[in-house]
Protein backbone atom coordinates (compact mmCIF):
# COMPACT_ATOMS: atom_id res chain seq x y z
CA UNK A 1 0.00 0.00 0.00
CA UNK A 2 2.80 2.69 0.90
CA UNK A 3 4.71 1.13 -1.81
CA UNK A 4 1.52 2.22 -4.53
CA UNK A 5 1.39 5.56 -2.96
CA UNK A 6 4.79 6.49 -3.16
CA UNK A 7 4.53 5.86 -7.10
CA UNK A 8 1.68 7.38 -7.37
CA UNK A 9 3.14 10.13 -5.60
CA UNK A 10 6.06 10.11 -8.23
CA UNK A 11 3.71 9.82 -10.81
CA UNK A 12 1.84 12.93 -10.01
CA UNK A 13 5.47 14.51 -9.21
CA UNK A 14 6.94 13.57 -13.16
CA UNK A 15 3.13 14.94 -14.20
CA UNK A 16 4.25 18.10 -12.81
CA UNK A 17 7.28 18.51 -13.59
CA UNK A 18 6.64 18.13 -16.79
CA UNK A 19 3.80 20.49 -16.79
CA UNK A 20 6.58 23.10 -15.67
CA UNK A 21 9.30 22.97 -17.54
CA UNK A 22 6.79 22.26 -20.69
CA UNK A 23 5.16 25.39 -19.36
CA UNK A 24 8.51 27.39 -19.42
CA UNK A 25 9.80 26.32 -22.82
CA UNK A 26 5.78 27.38 -24.08
CA UNK A 27 6.20 30.55 -21.95
CA UNK A 28 4.24 33.04 -23.13
CA UNK A 29 5.78 37.22 -22.97
CA UNK A 30 4.02 38.94 -19.22
CA UNK A 31 4.30 42.00 -18.28
CA UNK A 32 5.93 41.11 -15.45
CA UNK A 33 8.67 38.97 -16.24
CA UNK A 34 11.40 40.93 -14.53
CA UNK A 35 9.08 42.26 -11.56
CA UNK A 36 11.38 40.18 -9.24
CA UNK A 37 14.90 39.99 -10.87
CA UNK A 38 15.05 43.23 -11.85
CA UNK A 39 12.59 45.50 -10.03
CA UNK A 40 14.33 48.66 -11.51
CA UNK A 41 14.18 48.00 -14.74
CA UNK A 42 11.79 49.85 -16.32
CA UNK A 43 12.94 53.28 -14.44
CA UNK A 44 16.56 52.73 -15.29
CA UNK A 45 15.60 52.32 -19.54
CA UNK A 46 12.86 55.28 -19.05
CA UNK A 47 15.46 57.46 -17.32
CA UNK A 48 17.61 56.41 -20.36
CA UNK A 49 15.19 57.66 -22.60
CA UNK A 50 14.16 60.51 -21.51
CA UNK A 51 18.37 61.73 -21.34
CA UNK A 52 18.85 60.58 -24.81
CA UNK A 53 15.77 62.43 -26.31
CA UNK A 54 16.62 65.02 -24.61
CA UNK A 55 19.61 65.66 -26.57
CA UNK A 56 18.37 64.28 -29.69
CA UNK A 57 14.68 64.12 -29.84
CA UNK A 58 14.96 62.21 -33.02
CA UNK A 59 16.45 59.32 -31.74
CA UNK A 60 13.46 58.34 -29.98
CA UNK A 61 11.80 58.01 -33.96
CA UNK A 62 15.07 55.76 -34.53
CA UNK A 63 14.79 53.63 -31.44
CA UNK A 64 10.60 53.13 -32.59
CA UNK A 65 12.07 52.03 -36.47
CA UNK A 66 15.18 50.11 -35.08
CA UNK A 67 12.41 47.89 -32.74
CA UNK A 68 9.82 46.83 -36.06
CA UNK A 69 12.88 46.28 -38.10
CA UNK A 70 13.73 43.80 -35.41
CA UNK A 71 10.60 42.16 -34.51
CA UNK A 72 9.90 41.99 -38.86
CA UNK A 73 12.80 39.64 -39.14
CA UNK A 74 12.94 36.10 -37.67
CA UNK A 75 10.47 37.94 -34.06
CA UNK A 76 11.38 40.25 -31.91
CA UNK A 77 15.11 39.03 -30.70
CA UNK A 78 17.68 41.24 -30.63
CA UNK A 79 18.82 40.22 -34.20
CA UNK A 80 18.64 43.85 -35.65
CA UNK A 81 21.27 44.87 -32.65
CA UNK A 82 24.41 42.39 -33.55
CA UNK A 83 27.29 43.90 -35.48
CA UNK A 84 28.92 42.85 -38.57
CA UNK A 85 32.42 41.28 -37.82
CA UNK A 86 35.04 40.05 -40.49
CA UNK A 87 32.91 36.55 -40.49
CA UNK A 88 29.77 37.64 -39.69
CA UNK A 89 27.42 39.19 -41.40
CA UNK A 90 24.35 40.70 -39.79
CA UNK A 91 20.80 42.82 -40.59
CA UNK A 92 22.43 46.51 -40.21
CA UNK A 93 23.64 46.52 -43.58
CA UNK A 94 20.63 45.14 -45.52
CA UNK A 95 19.74 47.73 -47.87
CA UNK A 96 16.73 48.82 -45.68
CA UNK A 97 18.70 49.46 -42.55
CA UNK A 98 21.75 50.67 -44.21
CA UNK A 99 22.58 54.18 -44.05
CA UNK A 100 19.38 54.75 -41.92
CA UNK A 101 19.26 52.87 -38.79
CA UNK A 102 20.53 54.51 -36.37
CA UNK A 103 20.03 54.66 -31.92
CA UNK A 104 22.40 51.38 -31.18
CA UNK A 105 24.48 53.28 -29.47
CA UNK A 106 21.46 54.39 -26.87
CA UNK A 107 20.88 51.17 -26.73
CA UNK A 108 24.25 49.86 -25.88
CA UNK A 109 24.06 52.70 -22.90
CA UNK A 110 20.78 51.25 -21.61
CA UNK A 111 22.07 47.66 -21.74
CA UNK A 112 25.04 49.30 -19.31
CA UNK A 113 22.91 50.56 -17.22
CA UNK A 114 20.95 47.61 -16.94
CA UNK A 115 23.29 45.08 -16.59
CA UNK A 116 25.01 47.54 -13.26
CA UNK A 117 21.86 46.97 -11.82
CA UNK A 118 20.96 43.48 -12.62
CA UNK A 119 23.86 41.67 -14.48
CA UNK A 120 22.96 38.71 -17.00
CA UNK A 121 19.33 38.86 -16.15
CA UNK A 122 17.54 41.13 -18.97
CA UNK A 123 17.75 40.66 -22.75
CA UNK A 124 18.62 43.04 -25.53
CA UNK A 125 15.62 42.24 -27.07
CA UNK A 126 13.51 43.36 -23.89
CA UNK A 127 15.01 46.43 -23.69
CA UNK A 128 14.86 47.24 -26.88
CA UNK A 129 10.92 46.90 -26.67
CA UNK A 130 11.10 48.79 -23.75
CA UNK A 131 12.97 51.72 -25.10
CA UNK A 132 10.41 51.80 -28.00
CA UNK A 133 7.17 52.19 -25.74
CA UNK A 134 9.34 54.60 -23.88
CA UNK A 135 9.77 56.75 -27.13
CA UNK A 136 6.09 56.52 -28.26
CA UNK A 137 4.94 57.95 -24.47
CA UNK A 138 8.00 60.58 -23.83
CA UNK A 139 7.14 62.25 -27.11
CA UNK A 140 3.52 62.32 -26.63
CA UNK A 141 1.94 59.22 -27.32
CA UNK A 142 0.26 56.54 -25.34
CA UNK A 143 1.54 54.44 -23.12
CA UNK A 144 1.25 50.56 -22.68
CA UNK A 145 2.40 47.74 -20.65
CA UNK A 146 5.01 46.41 -22.31
CA UNK A 147 4.80 42.41 -22.50
CA UNK A 148 8.66 40.67 -21.61
CA UNK A 149 10.44 37.35 -21.37
CA UNK A 150 12.18 37.49 -24.79
CA UNK A 151 15.32 36.11 -25.32
CA UNK A 152 18.33 37.33 -27.63
CA UNK A 153 19.37 35.36 -30.69
CA UNK A 154 22.58 34.05 -31.82
CA UNK A 155 22.72 34.96 -34.95
CA UNK A 156 20.95 36.76 -37.60
CA UNK A 157 20.90 37.31 -41.58
CA UNK A 158 21.26 40.23 -43.38
CA UNK A 159 18.92 38.36 -46.65
CA UNK A 160 16.15 38.06 -44.24
CA UNK A 161 16.62 41.51 -43.47
CA UNK A 162 16.40 42.25 -47.10
CA UNK A 163 13.48 40.23 -47.98
CA UNK A 164 11.17 41.14 -44.96
CA UNK A 165 10.90 44.85 -43.73
CA UNK A 166 8.38 46.60 -46.19
CA UNK A 167 10.02 49.18 -48.69
CA UNK A 168 8.76 52.78 -49.22
CA UNK A 169 7.85 51.73 -53.05
CA UNK A 170 5.76 48.95 -51.85
CA UNK A 171 1.71 48.95 -52.85
CA UNK A 172 -0.99 48.28 -50.30
CA UNK A 173 -1.43 44.55 -51.10
CA UNK A 174 2.28 43.94 -50.92
CA UNK A 175 2.40 46.08 -47.52
CA UNK A 176 -0.95 43.83 -46.27
CA UNK A 177 0.75 40.49 -47.20
CA UNK A 178 4.13 41.72 -45.63
CA UNK A 179 1.90 42.65 -42.12
CA UNK A 180 -0.36 39.24 -42.35
CA UNK A 181 2.70 36.87 -42.38
CA UNK A 182 3.56 38.72 -39.64
CA UNK A 183 -0.16 38.08 -37.69
CA UNK A 184 -0.82 41.39 -38.14
CA UNK A 185 -4.12 42.75 -39.60
CA UNK A 186 -4.96 45.67 -41.94
CA UNK A 187 -6.03 47.74 -39.25
CA UNK A 188 -2.56 46.83 -37.35
CA UNK A 189 -0.85 48.28 -40.77
CA UNK A 190 -2.95 51.17 -40.82
CA UNK A 191 -2.11 51.90 -37.14
CA UNK A 192 1.52 51.04 -36.76
CA UNK A 193 2.08 52.82 -39.98
CA UNK A 194 1.20 56.06 -37.82
CA UNK A 195 4.46 55.38 -36.29
CA UNK A 196 5.52 57.90 -39.02
CA UNK A 197 4.05 60.63 -37.25
CA UNK A 198 7.89 61.30 -36.09
CA UNK A 199 11.21 60.81 -37.14
CA UNK A 200 13.08 61.49 -40.89
CA UNK A 201 13.59 59.73 -44.39
CA UNK A 202 16.55 59.84 -46.71
CA UNK A 203 15.51 61.61 -50.30
CA UNK A 204 16.91 58.42 -51.95
CA UNK A 205 13.30 56.98 -50.54
CA UNK A 206 10.63 59.38 -51.50
CA UNK A 207 12.17 60.91 -55.05
CA UNK A 208 10.26 59.11 -57.21
CA UNK A 209 7.37 59.79 -54.83
CA UNK A 210 7.71 63.93 -55.20
CA UNK A 211 9.09 64.19 -58.93
CA UNK A 212 6.31 60.99 -60.82
CA UNK A 213 3.50 60.61 -58.52
CA UNK A 214 0.10 61.87 -59.53
CA UNK A 215 -1.76 61.36 -55.68
CA UNK A 216 0.79 64.53 -54.06
CA UNK A 217 -0.56 67.74 -52.96
CA UNK A 218 1.89 69.92 -55.86
CA UNK A 219 2.53 72.67 -52.97
CA UNK A 220 3.45 70.27 -50.78
CA UNK A 221 5.96 67.99 -53.50
CA UNK A 222 7.26 71.27 -54.05
CA UNK A 223 8.57 72.18 -50.93
CA UNK A 224 10.30 68.35 -50.96
CA UNK A 225 11.87 68.79 -54.71
CA UNK A 226 13.46 71.75 -52.70
CA UNK A 227 15.84 69.81 -50.81
CA UNK A 228 15.43 66.37 -52.84
CA UNK A 229 17.36 66.86 -56.08
CA UNK A 230 15.58 64.93 -59.07
CA UNK A 231 19.05 63.38 -60.37
CA UNK A 232 19.37 59.79 -58.98
CA UNK A 233 22.06 59.72 -56.55
CA UNK A 234 22.12 63.81 -55.89
CA UNK A 235 21.12 64.79 -52.09
CA UNK A 236 20.35 60.90 -51.65
CA UNK A 237 21.02 61.36 -47.77
CA UNK A 238 19.01 64.81 -47.73
CA UNK A 239 16.18 64.50 -44.56
CA UNK A 240 12.80 65.07 -44.56
CA UNK A 241 9.80 64.71 -41.34
CA UNK A 242 7.75 62.16 -42.67
CA UNK A 243 5.17 64.03 -40.26
CA UNK A 244 5.70 67.34 -42.22
CA UNK A 245 3.82 69.08 -39.36
CA UNK A 246 5.00 67.29 -35.77
CA UNK A 247 8.14 65.48 -36.46
CA UNK A 248 9.05 65.33 -33.00
CA UNK A 249 5.18 64.90 -31.36
CA UNK A 250 3.31 61.44 -31.82
CA UNK A 251 0.00 62.48 -32.75
CA UNK A 252 -2.19 61.98 -35.52
CA UNK A 253 -1.15 64.64 -37.93
CA UNK A 254 0.10 61.72 -39.88
CA UNK A 255 -3.16 60.57 -41.21
CA UNK A 256 -4.29 64.69 -41.66
CA UNK A 257 -1.44 64.76 -43.97
CA UNK A 258 -2.50 61.55 -45.49
CA UNK A 259 -6.12 62.52 -46.76
CA UNK A 260 -4.43 66.10 -47.68
CA UNK A 261 -2.25 63.41 -49.96
CA UNK A 262 0.95 64.97 -48.18
CA UNK A 263 2.02 61.50 -47.76
CA UNK A 264 5.84 61.58 -48.10
CA UNK A 265 6.98 58.08 -49.13
CA UNK A 266 4.80 55.93 -51.95
CA UNK A 267 3.95 53.24 -49.09
CA UNK A 268 2.21 56.07 -46.52
CA UNK A 269 0.14 57.71 -49.47
CA UNK A 270 -0.91 53.37 -50.54
CA UNK A 271 -2.51 53.72 -46.90
CA UNK A 272 -5.34 56.89 -48.10
CA UNK A 273 -5.58 55.88 -52.43
CA UNK A 274 -9.12 55.39 -52.86
CA UNK A 275 -8.54 51.23 -51.13
CA UNK A 276 -10.03 49.33 -48.33
CA UNK A 277 -7.91 51.51 -45.85
CA UNK A 278 -9.12 54.66 -46.61
CA UNK A 279 -11.62 54.76 -43.81
CA UNK A 280 -8.98 53.95 -41.25
CA UNK A 281 -7.38 56.81 -42.38
CA UNK A 282 -9.89 59.09 -41.86
CA UNK A 283 -11.18 57.60 -38.71
CA UNK A 284 -7.75 58.43 -36.91
CA UNK A 285 -7.53 61.45 -38.91
CA UNK A 286 -10.13 63.06 -36.84
CA UNK A 287 -10.01 60.43 -33.88
CA UNK A 288 -6.81 60.76 -32.21
CA UNK A 289 -7.65 58.51 -29.37
CA UNK A 290 -9.01 55.59 -31.78
CA UNK A 291 -5.78 56.23 -33.47
CA UNK A 292 -3.52 56.11 -29.91
CA UNK A 293 -6.03 53.21 -28.72
CA UNK A 294 -5.34 50.50 -32.14
CA UNK A 295 -1.25 52.34 -32.25
CA UNK A 296 -0.87 50.73 -28.48
CA UNK A 297 -2.48 47.40 -29.23
CA UNK A 298 -0.78 46.97 -32.35
CA UNK A 299 2.81 47.28 -30.98
CA UNK A 300 2.00 44.55 -28.55
CA UNK A 301 0.87 42.52 -30.94
CA UNK A 302 4.00 43.41 -33.13
CA UNK A 303 6.12 42.37 -30.07
CA UNK A 304 4.27 39.10 -29.88
CA UNK A 305 6.25 38.27 -33.02
CA UNK A 306 7.79 35.15 -32.65
CA UNK A 307 9.77 35.51 -29.60
CA UNK A 308 12.64 33.28 -28.28
CA UNK A 309 11.80 31.91 -24.89
CA UNK A 310 12.63 28.81 -22.44
CA UNK A 311 16.06 28.22 -23.38
CA UNK A 312 16.03 28.96 -26.86
CA UNK A 313 18.57 32.22 -27.74
CA UNK A 314 20.48 33.76 -24.76
CA UNK A 315 20.82 36.75 -22.39
CA UNK A 316 23.75 38.54 -24.27
CA UNK A 317 26.13 40.64 -22.28
CA UNK A 318 26.52 42.89 -24.98
CA UNK A 319 23.84 43.66 -27.39
CA UNK A 320 26.35 44.29 -30.20
CA UNK A 321 27.54 40.58 -30.35
CA UNK A 322 26.65 37.39 -28.88
CA UNK A 323 27.88 35.84 -25.78
C1 LIG B 1 4.32 49.94 -43.51
C2 LIG B 1 5.53 49.74 -43.94
C3 LIG B 1 6.68 50.69 -43.69
C4 LIG B 1 7.53 51.16 -44.62
C5 LIG B 1 7.53 50.84 -46.10
C6 LIG B 1 8.44 52.05 -43.94
C7 LIG B 1 9.48 52.72 -44.55
C8 LIG B 1 10.26 53.66 -43.93
C9 LIG B 1 11.31 54.41 -44.60
C10 LIG B 1 11.71 54.26 -46.07
C11 LIG B 1 11.85 55.25 -43.69
C12 LIG B 1 13.01 56.22 -43.94
C13 LIG B 1 14.30 55.43 -43.96
C14 LIG B 1 15.44 56.11 -44.64
O1 LIG B 1 15.62 57.31 -44.46
O2 LIG B 1 16.15 55.42 -45.36
C15 LIG B 1 11.16 55.04 -42.44
C16 LIG B 1 11.42 55.71 -41.27
C17 LIG B 1 10.78 55.47 -40.10
N1 LIG B 1 9.88 54.45 -39.85
FE1 LIG B 1 8.98 53.29 -41.22
N2 LIG B 1 8.12 52.09 -42.61
C18 LIG B 1 7.05 51.27 -42.40
C19 LIG B 1 6.44 51.00 -41.20
C20 LIG B 1 6.87 51.49 -39.99
C21 LIG B 1 6.39 51.05 -38.70
C22 LIG B 1 5.40 49.91 -38.50
C23 LIG B 1 7.02 51.81 -37.77
C24 LIG B 1 6.88 51.75 -36.27
C25 LIG B 1 5.79 51.42 -35.63
C26 LIG B 1 7.88 52.72 -38.47
C27 LIG B 1 8.64 53.69 -37.88
C28 LIG B 1 9.49 54.54 -38.56
C29 LIG B 1 10.13 55.68 -37.93
C30 LIG B 1 9.90 56.14 -36.51
C31 LIG B 1 10.96 56.25 -38.90
C32 LIG B 1 11.91 57.44 -38.73
C33 LIG B 1 13.22 56.95 -38.14
C34 LIG B 1 14.25 58.03 -37.87
O3 LIG B 1 13.97 59.22 -37.95
O4 LIG B 1 15.39 57.64 -37.56
N3 LIG B 1 7.79 52.48 -39.82
N4 LIG B 1 10.21 54.06 -42.62
C1 LIG C 1 25.87 50.32 -47.38
O1 LIG C 1 26.15 51.65 -47.67
C2 LIG C 1 27.52 51.90 -47.93
C3 LIG C 1 27.72 53.42 -48.03
O2 LIG C 1 26.79 53.98 -48.92
C4 LIG C 1 27.91 51.16 -49.20
O3 LIG C 1 29.26 51.38 -49.50
C5 LIG C 1 27.66 49.68 -48.99
O4 LIG C 1 27.89 48.96 -50.18
C6 LIG C 1 26.22 49.42 -48.54
N1 LIG C 1 26.11 48.05 -48.13
C7 LIG C 1 25.24 47.21 -48.67
C8 LIG C 1 25.26 45.82 -48.15
O5 LIG C 1 24.43 47.55 -49.51
C1 LIG D 1 10.40 60.45 -63.42
O1 LIG D 1 9.97 60.02 -64.70
C2 LIG D 1 10.78 60.50 -65.76
C3 LIG D 1 10.11 60.12 -67.06
O2 LIG D 1 9.76 58.77 -67.05
C4 LIG D 1 12.18 59.93 -65.61
O3 LIG D 1 13.01 60.41 -66.63
C5 LIG D 1 12.74 60.35 -64.26
O4 LIG D 1 13.98 59.72 -64.05
C6 LIG D 1 11.80 59.95 -63.14
N1 LIG D 1 12.29 60.51 -61.91
C7 LIG D 1 12.29 59.82 -60.79
C8 LIG D 1 12.91 60.49 -59.62
O5 LIG D 1 11.83 58.69 -60.68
Amino acid sequence: MAALTDSRLTVIGLALFVLIIGGSVNANLSTNFYSSSCPKLLSTVKANMQSAISKEARIGASILRLFFHDCFVNGCDGSILLDDTPTFTGEQHAAPNNNSARGFEVIDNIKSAVENICPGIVSCADILAIAAADSVTILGGPTWNVKLGRRDAKTASQSAALASIPRPTSDLNVLAKMFSDNGLSIKDLVALSGGHTIGQARCTTFRTRIYNETNIDTSFATTRQSNCPNAAGSGDNNLAPLDLQTPISFDNNYFKNLVQNKGLLHSDQQLFNGGSTDSIVSGYSTNPSSFSCDFAAAMIKMGDIKPLTGSNGEIRKNCGKIN
